[in-house]
């Protein structure tokens, strides 16, 4: 069956959203050089158009977490399965993130990439469903706040599909 997708959020309000919270930490950073650490998978394309709005020099990192983790079990464990491949003592880090939902992925990695020692950490994320969360997340730049419901798109998938599209949408199948 062809899954019926919602459009929630179009191609132009996400393009006019990162636009603004790259222009908020152009403000912040003022030129210095950031490291973005880009979650796998679904944060490529927010990372990608998010890093070519900033001004300042700008190094891309990778990485990519399996939650053991359950909808039961709130002290699931994160582990990483790819990791940067750079030390980011001393560093400016922005850790990029597709969505904070219910909070323990990010929980885990926040906390991971804090005892790393960098100069600052901040987290961005291009979505943020509060009422699911179970781990508080002190999320520095927020795309857009959204209801409890499961999207796709813009690099989110449900069981691999529909990252591709250019919006974000929701999965209405009968
Ligand atoms: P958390 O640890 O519960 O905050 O989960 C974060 C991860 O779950 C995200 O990085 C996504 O991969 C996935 N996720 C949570 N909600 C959605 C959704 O609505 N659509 C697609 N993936 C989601």
């Amino acid at each position: 069956m062809e899954d019926k997708i919602r459009m929630m959020i179009s191609e132009e309000e996400i393009a006019k959203r990162v636009g603004e919270l790259a222009e908020q930490i152009n403000e912040k950073y003022k030129g210095k050089e950031i490291t973005l650490i880009c979650i796998l998978k679904g944060s490529i394309f927010f990372t990608a158009d998010l890093a070519r709005r900033l001004n300042g020099p700008v190094k891309m990192e990778y990485m990519r977490c399996s939650s053991y983790g359950d909808s039961t079990n709130s002290s699931g464990e994160v582990k990483v399965v790819i990791d940067v491949d750079c030390d980011i003592e001393g560093k400016d880090v922005i850790v990029v993130e597709d969505i904070v939902d219910t909070g323990r992925t990010l929980w885990h990695l926040m906390n991971m990439l804090k005892e790393r020692k960098p100069q600052s950490l901040a987290l961005a994320a291009l979505l943020d469903k509060p009422e699911r969360r179970v781990k508080e997340v002190a999320v520095d730049y927020v795309g857009f706040t959204i209801p409890d419901e499961f999207v796709v798109g813009y690099g989110l998938d449900f069981a691999q599909k529909h990252r591709e599209l250019p919006y974000i949408g929701v999965v209405e199948n009968e």
